[in-house]
């Protein structure tokens, strides 16, 4: 993951640099570095730990002189988070700097060649790597050296780089890792996304695979592998910065629950025209929908949840068989996927490496593919055939919360329509859904607002070791993505079970006071999930229930029951999964946790 900045213009770069890198840090944060050139070096601090120790050091930047400069936050991959494994990486005569952010996949072949012709490593991750074979290459001409470098190299990057006998410019390229241009009023500006540039630009060139910028602080030039000079042009971003501040919420992550419902309105309003739903970026006419034999999810983390819950809304609904996979295993188990095939790639952030490599095996095998994408402009949103945004706006929290929201209601979309065009939804059917979908923000806004009842459940439960989620069906998706919340957020263990296969091991986890989240939305299920709740408390499991307002009979199996507004059967995950974040993000706070930046995670997965 990680992510970089660049800066050349007027201004001194290294506060420029920072407040680049304050805005990416959820892409990791376990160490940052800033180099500048100061007018006869390159002068470099970088520190294990937040960006704030970086800041301190340098007096938000302010000891660091120079106009042109490169930072960086990371995710380790290779090698601990340390001082010393922390970017920028020189050559070893300092006057190459490089900031890395991605995989050097052959780094350890390329390390021993160099060693070999005298090249000495004081680091221990994939990047020093370039940094010596940059050295290696240059003859004084920093394009040539590059593109040199970029047919060594396997694996995926964006990089930033400086050479000192050209401080006049400032290079960047890219392939599989993202990357963005941007001009600012006094200079140039490179970034791993949008956020970081937003306060100078809103007009920024997303840079393609094995593309190469050259900046100097008044032109940009655009460069292939074969060093001819391409075109270029900007994109102009349309949110708001004020969007990835805070806004008076503690954390990012409350604001962001807080954003659901216009999450829900921004996603659903205009797809919906005459009472139809319109998805005019779809590109299929009605008899491409109803070619479609099979649908194939594919995403990580909590999009695959949201498509997991969306299996059975295309199942029941559209009668479309659907298998959902994780991209990770997509990938590598020879997936039976043709052009009979709808593959749905899910994806917040647009860049998830197992998601984008799911996509481009999807098309290989000529299946069409359709990305469900937060982030504007990004890989996936750019590679997949179709693209529906969800209109979710820019998450900062690395526990997704509004996107995740979004997607579902994305998917919940796409589901109606293929049931409409298949004839296996009338309009009456139709018409109620939208209803219940146009209620469905209100619903949500006043979930959140009985946060407190919420805080104060999660308040005794601080300082629990396990917890499990169960649910039938629909709800077992929405347990997923429940026990994930806690978990990613809390550091505590927890895990989600389809109730009925409790039984089947698990079940001997229960002990005396064991917390049992129970997801009852399904009103055909309600018999059967309650026998699996008495199951557990008869145990000595604490037993609490989310269900529907309607389900009074659950308070003789639940110890505490949260209650959700009425909707249409396929809908209750967008209410249900309420109080699981406020759950979630309570018990965090309570125990003193970094919400929104839990350890070891990153928002944005570019490594496989
Ligand atoms: C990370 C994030 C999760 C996210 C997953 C997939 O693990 O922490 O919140 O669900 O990546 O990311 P994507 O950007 O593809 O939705």
């Amino acid at each position: 993951m990680c992510g970089i900045v660049g800066y050349i213009g007027n201004q001194q770069a290294a506060p420029i640099l920072l407040d680049g890198l304050s805005r990416l840090e959820y892409r990791g944060y376990d160490s940052a570095g800033v180099a500048v050139y100061n007018g006869e070096v390159i002068d470099m601090v970088k520190s294990k730990g937040r960006l704030k120790v970086l800041s301190e050091l340098t007096h938000d930047g302010e000891k660091l002189p120079g106009t042109v400069g490169i930072g960086h936050t990371r995710w380790a991959t290779h090698g601990s988070p340390s001082d010393m494994n922390a970017h920028p990486h020189f050559n070893e005569d300092r006057s190459i700097v490089v900031v890395h952010n991605g995989i050097i996949e052959n780094y350890l072949k390329l390390k021993k060649k160099l060693e070999k012709r005298g090249y000495a490593f004081v680091s221990e991750t994939d990047t020093e790597v370039i940094a010596h074979l940059l050295d290696y290459y240059y003859k004084g001409n920093p394009l040539q050296a590059i593109t040199k470098v970029m047919h060594r190299m396997e694996g995926s990057y964006a990089l930033g780089i400086i050479f000192q006998d050209h401080p006049e410019e400032l290079y960047a390229v890219r392939k599989d890792s993202p990357l963005i241009v941007g001009k600012t009023k006094d200079g140039n500006v490179i970034a791993s996304d949008v956020p970081a540039v937003l306060k100078y630009t809103r007009d920024v060139i997303f840079i393609e695979n094995e593309e190469i910028v050259r900046l100097t602080d008044s032109s940009m030039e655009f460069f292939n592998v074969d060093e001819e000079t391409i075109e270029k042009e900007p994109v102009r971003i349309e949110w708001d910065v004020n969007a990835a501040e805070k806004g008076g919420f503690e954390h990012f992550m409350l604001k962001e629950m807080y954003e659901q419902p216009k999450a829900i309105i921004d996603t659903f309003s205009p797809r919906i025209k005459n009472g139809q739903i319109c998805i005019e970026e779809l590109g299929m006419s009605d008899d491409d929908i109803r070619a479609i034999k099979k649908i194939m999810i594919v995403a990580c983390g909590s999009a695959y949840h949201a498509g997991f819950t969306s299996k059975y809304v295309f199942e029941g609904l559209a009668r479309i068989p659907v298998e959902v996979d994780l991209a990770s295993e997509f990938r590598y188990r020879d997936p039976i996927v043709d052009k009979e095939t709808l593959v749905v790639v899910i994806s917040q952030s647009g860049e998830t490496a197992d998601t984008l490599a799911a996509l481009r095996e999807s098309k290989k095998r000529g299946a069409r593919v359709l990305g469900i994408v937060n982030v504007v402009g990004s890989s996936i949103a750019r590679e997949a055939d179709n693209v529906m945004y969800t209109w979710a706006g820019p998450e900062i929290a690395v526990a997704t919360t509004k996107a995740y929201t979004a997607q579902l209601i994305a998917l919940y979309l796409l589901a109606m329509k293929f049931a409409h065009t298949k004839g296996a939804l009338d309009d009456r059917g139709m018409a109620e859904m939208i209803e219940d979908l146009r209620v469905l923000p209100t619903q949500v806004e006043m979930l959140l607002n009985n946060k407190h009842k919420i805080q104060k459940f999660a308040n005794r439960y601080l300082a629990a070791k396990d917890v499990f989620f169960i649910g039938r069906g629909i709800d077992y998706a929405i347990s997923m993505e429940g026990s994930l919340k806690l978990k990613e957020i809390s550091y505590i263990h927890s895990e989600a079970y389809a109730a009925g296969e409790l039984k089947h091991g698990t079940i001997s986890l229960i002990e005396e006071g064991t917390l049992v989240t129970s997801v009852l939305t399904q009103k055909e299920l309600y018999k059967k999930m309650i026998s699996n709740m008495v199951e557990v408390s008869t145990r000595g499991a604490f037993v609490l229930a989310v269900t529907n307002e309607d389900n009074t009979e659950v308070e003789k199996a639940a110890d505490y029951v949260v209650y959700i507004p009425e909707t249409n059967k396929y809908f209750t995950n967008s209410l249900a999964i309420i109080p699981l974040q406020l759950f979630g993000y309570y018990i965090a706070v309570g125990r003193g946790c970094d919400v929104d930046k839990p350890r070891n995670l990153a928002k944005s997965v570019t490594v496989e």
